[in-house]
């Protein structure tokens, strides 16, 4: 589709999520799941529908979750994988990987945290007319302060380009969607060896020499950067998954009276007890196991979980191998860490965020974070 030789993208997969603990403490956040399958699965199932070749991932913390996770191959897409001995940012990574991508040939960056319904094809259109050495896809938001600002004119060329910038320093509404088409001439703008932040000390400059052009994109689109985002794509993309109705992996085993109410996904192996009631808007993984009489609703549990009977989640997140006692109760926006325990009885009342491998043995009643 960019050229008749290889098509390659990289994934930027690094840095280490902080906004994201207690969860990204014992995952990195592209390997979490939303609506059934990992962030990054998300986007390599695009790369492979738009026929690129080869994906390389560039990876620092946690890279072997990521290399175990999707090995050489996904899907006819070759992996390569890029380390980075310490992180260097969003444009570090570029050049780090400068030998594996360097083919002379037009290549597509992405920051691996997004998911997006973006039309590659459509991009490449725009990029070819234009002849930047980078197209960058913007959107509109309500909020952009928390985003790469772009002001752009009638030609679609990127005049300035601010990173999280304050309301005095830019008004446009308009927010660098973090997918990037770039020429191989991107690479003599950054410096090699050092943590570069591409949207600081590069894009700024192109902008200004009018070398960045824009590609506007609506539809779905996600920064999973926050817990609520994070929440918000999860349920954005049940609603895609579930357009006929809730979905149930085939191995599931359900109790008498069990009711599953859509948009919600239940992953292979897992295990509902007789009168639960699953949904709307849970994604639950692989091998979990829900007791009798339990409520799940609007929240998202991984792979591995136990859940016992009697007991109540609402709102919130139980991350890999947790386990929550009969009778329990865990409440709006709290997120119990990987292998930690929620004891019997025991109610965590919102917002309580429990970190990984401890036990909670009483309720807490306020906002919290277990340490
Ligand atoms: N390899 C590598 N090394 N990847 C990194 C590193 C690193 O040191 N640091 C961050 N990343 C990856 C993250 O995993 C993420 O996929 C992507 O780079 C962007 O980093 P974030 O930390 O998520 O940045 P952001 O969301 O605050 O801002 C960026 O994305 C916005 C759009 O979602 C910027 O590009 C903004 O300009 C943009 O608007
Ligand atoms: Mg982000």
């Amino acid at each position: 589709m960019l050229s008749v030789t290889t098509v390659k993208a990289l994934v930027l997969a690094g840095g280490y999520a902080t906004r994201l603990r207690p969860l990204s403490c014992t995952r990195p956040k592209l390997l979490f799941p939303v609506a059934g399958k990992p962030i990054l699965e998300w986007t390599m199932e695009k790369l492979s529908r738009n026929s690129f070749d080869e994906a390389i991932i560039a990876v620092n913390y946690m890279a072997d979750a990521i290399k175990n996770h999707f090995g050489d191959e996904f899907r006819g897409v070759k992996i390569r994988y890029s380390d980075e001995p310490k992180p260097l940012g969003t444009g570090g990574p570029i050049k780090n990987a400068e030998q594996l991508l360097n083919t002379g040939e037009t290549f597509l960056t992405m920051n691996g945290d997004i998911l997006s319904d973006i039309d590659i094809g459509q991009m490449v259109g725009s990029h070819r007319k234009n002849k930047p050495v980078a197209t960058i896809a913007v959107r509109p938001v309500k909020d952009p302060s928390r985003f790469g600002v772009v002001e752009i004119d009638e030609r679609m060329q990127i005049k300035r380009f601010v990173e999280k910038p304050n309301r005095r320093e830019s008004q446009s509404n308009l927010i660098n969607a973090g997918l990037y088409l770039m020429e191989p001439q991107i690479f003599d703008y950054i410096p090699s060896g050092r943590k570069v932040v591409i949207e600081r000390e590069v894009f700024p400059n192109l902008a200004k020499q009018g070398k960045l052009s824009a590609f506007k994109i609506g539809g779905t689109w996600f920064d999973v950067g926050k817990i609520e985002d994070y929440r918000a794509a999860n349920s954005a993309m049940l609603d895609v998954v579930c357009r006929t109705g809730a979905k149930i992996e085939k191995s599931v085993r359900k109790g008498s009276g069990v009711v599953v109410s859509s948009p919600s996904f239940i992953g292979r192996d897992s295990v509902i007890g007789s009168d639960s009631i699953v949904g709307p808007y849970v994604s639950v993984g692989e091998a979990v196991a829900i007791g009798e009489g339990s409520r799940i609703v609007d929240s998202i549990v991984f792979d591995h979980v136990t859940i016992g009977k009697s007991s109540l989640v609402q709102g919130a997140i139980l991350g890999e191998e947790t386990r929550v006692g009969a009778n329990a109760i865990i409440g709006a926006g709290s997120i119990v860490g990987s292998h930690a325990a929620i004891h019997d009885n025991v109610k965590l009342s919102r917002n309580v965020a429990v970190c990984p491998y401890k036990e909670v043995e009483e309720s807490i009643l306020q906002p919290a974070y277990v340490m």
